[in-house]
């Protein structure tokens, strides 16, 4: 049986077909057939279009070139017959359509029994950073931190899935002169807070925040203490430190009130981690002869960046008080996790306001000869701003930016008045535990499915809805599935033993393809980092599960122990996906 992706396996025969057809007429660049999924199932498959660029290369007619491939092509693979039928369609696209025989052959023997359901294993030794969420120490996380933490996460998922060795990193904002501000601010206002006599939450401390940065700019005395505080902190004084730290404490606490519900896994290493590196990065720049000085300020200038003015835009390394900024702290992070974490491949999700930073960042990075190209593939995954039902920018009704745990819980509510009609019979822990599984699952979902660089719309009533592309949808087939289970009560070690997937009905061929295509679905999206290359994949797969459902009955039929199996398997891909964008599905519903 192959041990490929189907659509790779079609390539490389189709491939062959061609190099036997035109041999020595073609470079075997050229040669290379192009096979995509056929977007009209009833038309085939899959489809091969590399005959209207050959008929280009050979000057011939493109369904003629398709003739002469078609004629070797060999359909056999392991004694199947790979095609039911092969098909010359338009201007000359070779439409396969797969034969039910080896569909169930390579299900039963590639997918069935495969925990990664014939996903094409990573390297364990590779090392893949994900940095994701990065909120800024006291001020609260917004929709932003929420979107990238949701498709941090569910990329880190996508690669832990795969094998890969993945390190999901959280890039706090925890560093910076506005600290200077704040424990002035503290230890002026607030002193019990630093003898932690008092306990603060990080809303409160929010709003000191602003208080202090009022008093920093209109009180000259507020402000030279502030900088002072600055001075203490970066030199590592003692009480400055104790409350930099009390205020990362604060802040810490409230991040992971989020991430507990959201059930993601993190591992903080902040700004601040860098510190000691900037001073010797800003050294081996200046020795590269890349700084240059302007206005004080250590800059270097990279090539093709301007601002509007038409003038050269700097990358500011170090600013002319001495100290260090957003800027020189990535160029160190970069370093740390070329040099140090040995990183194959680097993915930042910040919102797409950070692409000219990270534009500029990337070739000075690899100028410097931190990051080598050819060893570490950088990848700045971006997304758009989420709006209000208003398609304006998301805001609560007090006009103050959506507070994010607020927004959470609102999520959660909504599932429970769904779920308490549809659970009538289940005891209030089970519905409180299932509203928090569909809530979240909701919320999450709807972003995913979203593709990540517009923006989109936030809607409580469209991401619960039991119809069209969203987790509530999903889970309703994922969990009908479960009830034929229930209801048949099979024993499905046992079957797995002493039955095969025999695909008959139309109905069962499509699902049972759709079931194989899970695994190129994951190649697509670890290329493109697009998680909605799977919610749509799961959308089509919960649409096609329900067609089968509908003409196909499983239960008390001569098919119901193969069908059980197609049910199963389904299942499991519902499983895997549903792991991989960190949902939870319910039970019942
Ligand atoms: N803390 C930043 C913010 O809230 C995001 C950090 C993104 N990551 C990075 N390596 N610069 O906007």
């Amino acid at each position: 049986m192959i041990n490929t992706l189907l659509i790779e396996f079609l390539q490389n025969r189709l491939t062959e077909a061609i190099l036997k057809t035109f041999e020595e007429k073609i470079s075997s660049d050229d040669a290379q057939a192009d096979i995509a999924q056929c977007q009209q199932e009833n038309f085939g498959h899959y489809q091969c279009n590399s005959a209207l660029k050959l008929a280009k290369i050979l000057k011939e007619n493109p369904r003629k070139v398709a003739e002469q491939i078609l004629k070797n092509i060999d359909p056999v693979e392991d004694g199947f017959e790979l095609f039911s039928k092969i098909e010359i369609a338009g201007p000359g696209f070779i439409n396969l359509t797969l034969d039910k025989d080896f569909l169930s052959e390579y299900l039963n023997q590639k997918i069935l029994s495969d925990p990664k359901l014939g996903a094409k294993k990573g390297d364990k030794t590779k090392r893949i950073i994900v940095e994701f969420s990065s909120p800024n120490v006291a001020k609260e996380l917004h929709v932003g931190h929420l979107r990238s933490t949701i498709i941090g996460d569910s990329l880190a998922r996508l690669f832990e899935f795969l094998n890969y060795d993945v390190l999901r990193l959280n890039h706090i904002g925890d560093w910076g002169t506005q600290f200077g501000m704040l424990i002035n601010y503290l230890k002026k206002y607030q002193p019990k807070i630093l003898s932690k006599e008092e306990k603060v939450d990080l809303s409160k401390l929010t709003i000191w925040y602003k208080e202090a940065k009022r008093l920093f700019d209109e009180d000259e005395n507020f402000k030279n203490d502030s900088r002072k505080e600055v001075v203490s902190l970066q030199s590592g004084e003692k009480t400055a430190k104790n409350a930099w730290n009390i205020i990362c404490d604060i802040s810490r606490k409230a991040f992971k009130e989020i991430y507990d519900l959201l059930d993601v896994k993190i591992i903080e290493r902040g700004e601040s981690f860098y510190n000691d590196d900037l001073l010797k990065i800003v050294d081996d720049l200046e020795k590269k002869g890349f700084i240059e000085v302007s206005d004080g300020a250590k800059c270097v200038f990279i090539e093709g960046f301007k601002n509007r003015e038409g003038n050269p835009l700097p990358i500011m390394v170090q600013k002319s008080d001495g100290g260090f900024n957003y800027d020189t702290t990535d160029i160190a992070a970069f370093k740390h996790r070329c040099e140090i974490e040995r990183a194959n491949r680097i993915i930042i999700v910040t919102d797409l306001g950070q692409s000219l930073h990270f534009q500029m960042i990337y070739p000075l990075v690899v100028k410097a000869k931190y990051l080598d190209p050819n060893k570490t593939q950088f990848d700045h995954v971006t997304f758009g701003v989420v709006l209000g039902e208003d398609k304006k920018k998301f805001k609560t009704r007090s006009g103050e930016t959506e507070k994010l745990i607020d927004l959470l819980n609102k999520a959660v509510d909504h599932a429970k008045n769904i779920l308490k009609e549809r659970l009538k019979d289940e005891d209030s822990k089970t519905i409180e535990q299932a509203a928090k599984n569909l809530g979240i699952s909701a919320v999450k979902y709807a972003d995913l499915s979203n593709h990540r660089v517009k923006d989109y719309i936030f809607s409580y009533d469209k991401m619960l809805s039991l119809e069209g592309n969203t987790a509530a949808f999903l889970f309703y087939s994922y969990v009908r599935i479960l009830s034929i289970k229930r209801k048949i009560n099979p024993n499905m070690e046992e079957l797995l033993k002493t039955t095969k997937i025999e695909l008959e009905h139309p109905s069962e061929i499509s699902l049972a393809l759709q079931l194989a295509r899970f695994a190129e679905t994951l190649h697509l999206m670890s290329r493109d980092l697009l998680p909605n290359r799977l919610t749509d994949y799961l959308y089509d797969l919960a649409t096609k599960f329900n067609v089968f459902f509908r003409d196909c009955r499983v239960e008390g039929t001569i098919n119901q122990n193969q069908r059980l199996l197609l049910c199963h398997l389904t299942e499991k891909v519902f499983k895997a996906g549903f792991y991989i964008l960190g949902l939870k599905p319910l039970e019942k519903m």
